[in-house]
């Protein structure tokens, strides 16, 4: 028997990394998945293995991503949890940062989230649902040369405890991970940034051990213990996921 049998679950960012392995992890505990997904053909590889429903989504467009929240729902037939993990990355000297990239940032990382979790308020106080949103450690601590996505992601913290205080009369639940480094495409084609001085990088071979980074699967746990119902009076959390970097 799955902790998730005959439970909806929508996963955002699944056609690759982290969402993922997380569509996998709900999917092995018996969720009945939309997933959804800027990239069509690795979601449809995705959602083909998980007999999963395949959904497209850009969180550029205004209007897109609730449109596609209103499609999950009719599909599944209902909603118990919305996973947002989709999201992108950009580096720059902040001298240099352009303003359309600071606005891409804000628009895919954190505006996004917000039209998906509004989108998906009737859905989930039906059900007295849960949400579990993706932020990062540089969220939480900033790091150099990103911080339009740092910003994006201590938005998503600020949103997350707000939906949380929010909604919990609902009996809806909203909590947030946060991974440190991850191997996933988001970071994989980076090549060293310009002028960029080594000792301000967050990745540093401080993780003792963890240096590499961990697989996306190492995250998944976090995820399903959040959504489900050991979790049952956790809301407004952020989970570290980083292998004790930010400790010490
Ligand atoms: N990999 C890391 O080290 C790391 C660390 C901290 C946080 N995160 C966060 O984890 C989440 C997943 O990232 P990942 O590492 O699995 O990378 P990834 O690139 O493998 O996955 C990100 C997914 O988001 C999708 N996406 C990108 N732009 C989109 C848009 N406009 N609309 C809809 N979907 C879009 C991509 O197509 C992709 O499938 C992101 O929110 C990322 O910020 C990653």
């Amino acid at each position: 028997m799955g902790r998730f049998d005959g439970k909806a679950v929508l996963v955002t960012g699944a056609a690759s990394g982290i969402g993922r392995a997380v569509a996998q992890a709900f999917a092995a505990q018996g969720a009945r998945l939309a997933l959804a997904d800027l990239n069509p053909d690795g979601l449809k590889a995705v959602a083909r293995d998980l007999g999963a429903v395949a959904l497209s989504h850009d969180a550029m467009i205004p209007g897109n991503g609730a449109q596609m929240v209103t499609d999950a729902v009719d599909n599944l037939g209902g909603l118990d949890a919305l996973i947002n993990v989709a999201g992108a990355y950009h580096r720059a000297h902040f001298a240099d940062l352009a303003a359309s990239d600071w606005d891409r940032m804000l628009r895919i990382n954190l505006t996004g989230v917000f039209e998906l979790c509004q989108a998906a308020l009737p859905a989930l106080t039906r059900s007295k649902g849960a949400i579990v949103n993706t932020t990062s450690t540089a969220g939480i601590g900033g790091i150099a040369y990103a911080a339009a996505y740092a910003a994006s992601k201590g938005g998503v913290i600020a949103l997350t405890k707000s939906l949380a205080a929010e909604l919990a009369h609902l009996g809806i639940r909203v909590n947030a991970v946060a991974p440190g480094r991850v191997k996933t495409a988001i970071s994989a084609g980076l090549t060293p940034l310009q002028g960029a001085r080594p000792e301000l990088s967050v990745h540093r071979a401080k993780l003792a051990g963890m240096e590499e980074g961990a697989a996306p699967e190492d995250l998944t746990g976090a995820y399903l213990w959040l959504a489900g119902k050991d979790a049952a009076y956790v809301s407004g959390q952020v989970i570290v996921a980083d292998g004790a970097w930010s400790v010490g």
